[in-house]
């Protein structure tokens, strides 16, 4: 097995003990542990010869030269923070493969510079919000996300200085498109299509855009032994109702409709639940697919609230919409899978969202996916095979020095 690619599970393995919680992997944005893993990831990017620098959005950067200094910069990268109780690859396996790459390039002779970087908040976990470290490189920042709060009453600006950020710098960490040349991506499917294609990598078309709520049912509420059925408005059960046709709809429209998070109010065994706040992520390959999904779910709470004297509403908290990979960077990572022996790579859309979908707002973007284990991902079970790793980095360098042949 190719000591590269042990280097690189042995580094993910040590990245997964930098969590919050003992029991399981969870590592958010603008943490002490965000803090641990981005001086870790630096001392990676430097022995494998990048100049490093943590941007004024938190990301891990590193950067190095081309034929000659100051050329734009191919970037490479994915993220280093998780969704609760997550696997060990989502995100940092891509990181450690970029940096794999550089170390192997030859220095300062390509004709761009070469960039990695460590988003710092692609999953949205502790402020709802995601792609917070991408959307900042792109520039495209809103404002109104200072006052997001995490579970604890904590606003993204108060992290921001917690961390040692000055938000009123954040502008610093806006890129310039002229600075880059381009995007590339490597990380795990997600998914279950390589593995049942019994193949090892494939291309990305495009990434599914992504669209996510915070649902409210809400009813009123009452004794569990006393109110006869007749008189209920349980919003718990309105909910459930909705959770159903969700799924339903989601089938018959060909979409991927989520309901992640449930909670119902007061919380007590015998209390009717007056109140449930749940989530939607909803997402497909086409936007417009999506929306009409998502019409149709209002259509069905609306219904359900009326029948059941409940009311409905709904809060977005996040859209990213579907972004299309670049037809010249998808071609480099074509030849770079090609020199792996798969001379026909195969090629499909991304159901999981990334950091390009912020990323292509400022420069072109290029995924290359590798298979995991059963498709599984977002669990402690995620798993990947040493030989995939080591099939990926190939493809991964390949690509980077086809596109320099450009
Ligand atoms: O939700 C996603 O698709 C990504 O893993 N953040
Ligand atoms: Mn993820
Ligand atoms: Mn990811």
């Amino acid at each position: 097995m190719s000591t590269d690619a042990a280097l690189i599970l042995d580094r993910c393995d040590e990245l997964a003990t930098i969590s919050s919680d003992p029991e399981h992997l969870v590592r958010v944005h603008l943490s002490p542990e965000h803090k641990a893993a981005n001086e870790l990831v630096a001392t990676w990017m430097e022995q494998a010869g990048l100049s490093t620098w943590q941007d004024a959005a938190g990301n891990q950067c590193g950067r190095m030269e081309g034929s000659e200094p100051g050329l734009p910069a191919l970037l490479l990268g994915s993220h280093i923070d998780t969704v609760p109780d997550a696997g060990r690859y989502d995100g940092m396996l891509g990181v450690l493969l970029a940096i794999a790459v550089v170390n192997r390039l030859p220095t300062n002779t390509l004709p761009f510079a070469v960039e990695v970087v460590a988003f710092s908040d692609e999953e949205g976990t502790r402020f709802g919000t995601a792609l917070l470290g991408s959307r900042a490189l792109a520039g495209t920042w809103d404002d109104d996300w200072w006052n997001l709060r995490d579970a604890d009453g904590i606003s993204l600006f108060e992290a921001f200085q917690d961390f040692g950020l000055d938000p009123a710098r954040l502008p610093g960490a806006f890129r310039r498109p002229d600075d880059l040349i381009g995007y590339l991506e490597a990380h795990i499917e997600q998914g279950p299509y390589l593995e049942d294609a019994d193949r090892r990598l494939a291309v990305v078309t495009s990434i599914a855009g992504a669209r996510r709520f915070e649902f409210t049912m809400t009813g009123k509420a009452g004794h569990a032994g006393g109110t006869p059925y007749d008189r209920r408005k349980d919003a718990l059960v309105g909910a459930s109702e909705l959770v159903i046709e969700i799924e339903r709809l989601s089938k018959q429209q060909h979409v991927i409709g989520t309901v992640g998070k449930l909670e119902a109010f007061p919380g007590g065994v015998n209390v009717i639940p007056g109140r449930v706040e749940f989530s939607l992520d909803l997402r497909a390959e086409f936007d417009d697919d999506r929306d009409e999904a998502l019409r149709l779910i209002d259509e069905a709470a609306d219904e359900i609230a009326r029948r059941r004297g409940l009311h409905f509403s709904k809060h977005e908290i996040y859209r990213a919409d579907a972004v299309v990979c670049d037809l010249d960077l998808r071609a480099g990572i074509e030849a770079g899978i090609r020199t792996t022996g798969d001379d026909s790579p195969l090629a499909f859309w991304s159901r999981a969202g990334h950091d390009g979908m912020a990323v292509v707002a400022v420069t072109p973007i290029a995924m290359l996916f590798l298979r995991c284990k059963g498709g599984v991902s977002h669990h402690p079970d995620e798993s990947v095979r040493a030989s995939d790793v080591a099939a990926a980095l190939d493809a991964y360098e390949a690509a980077v020095l086809a596109l320099a042949q450009r």
